[in-house]
């Protein structure tokens, strides 16, 4: 990944702090801002380390750690919620044996919640990377987890 050639996409303004962040963790194979990547935004946009690691924490979206070449968010938000997003969690956890939060030891999979995906129509729903996949179900978990696998 060429920090620098992300960062030349956008005008030197802070208000582009968040749009940089996101390009850069969707980079990155880990999927997650580095120490490095936020020194390269610091002098780029003459800013402060922690005004950067501020937005990291704010945005659940955003990590500074690093995580597995899948980033599994299943959202938490109310419909979803009614709609049984906990069971999936469970399910989830149980077959890649970690919990929220946790990358299985092979690098694959990190399993996170998020805020509301705007796809409540098909709730519950997550989001593998970039994919959306709703109306979940153990059974269409499985087979998406296979097919990452
Ligand atoms: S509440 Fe889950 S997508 Fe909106």
């Amino acid at each position: 990944m060429n920090i620098d050639a992300i960062l030349k996409k956008y005008p030197r303004k802070k208000e582009y702090l968040i749009e940089i962040l996101h390009d850069i963790q969707n980079q990155h194979p880990q999927q997650y801002v580095s120490e490095d990547a936020v020194i390269a935004v610091t002098q780029y946009l003459k800013i402060k380390r922690a005004q950067v690691y501020g937005v990291l924490g704010y945005y659940s979206i955003l990590s500074s750690q690093s995580r597995g070449k899948y980033l599994i968010r299943i959202c938490g938000s109310p419909v979803c919620n009614m709609m049984g997003s906990d069971n999936l969690i469970d399910f989830i956890s149980g077959r890649l044996g970690i919990e929220l939060g946790q990358t299985t030891p092979d690098g694959l999979f990190t399993l996170e919640t998020t805020e509301c995906l705007g796809n409540c129509g098909a709730a519950p729903a997550m989001m593998v990377n970039q994919d959306m996949y709703g109306s979940l179900t153990p059974e269409k978990v499985e087979s998406i987890l296979k097919k990452l696998k």
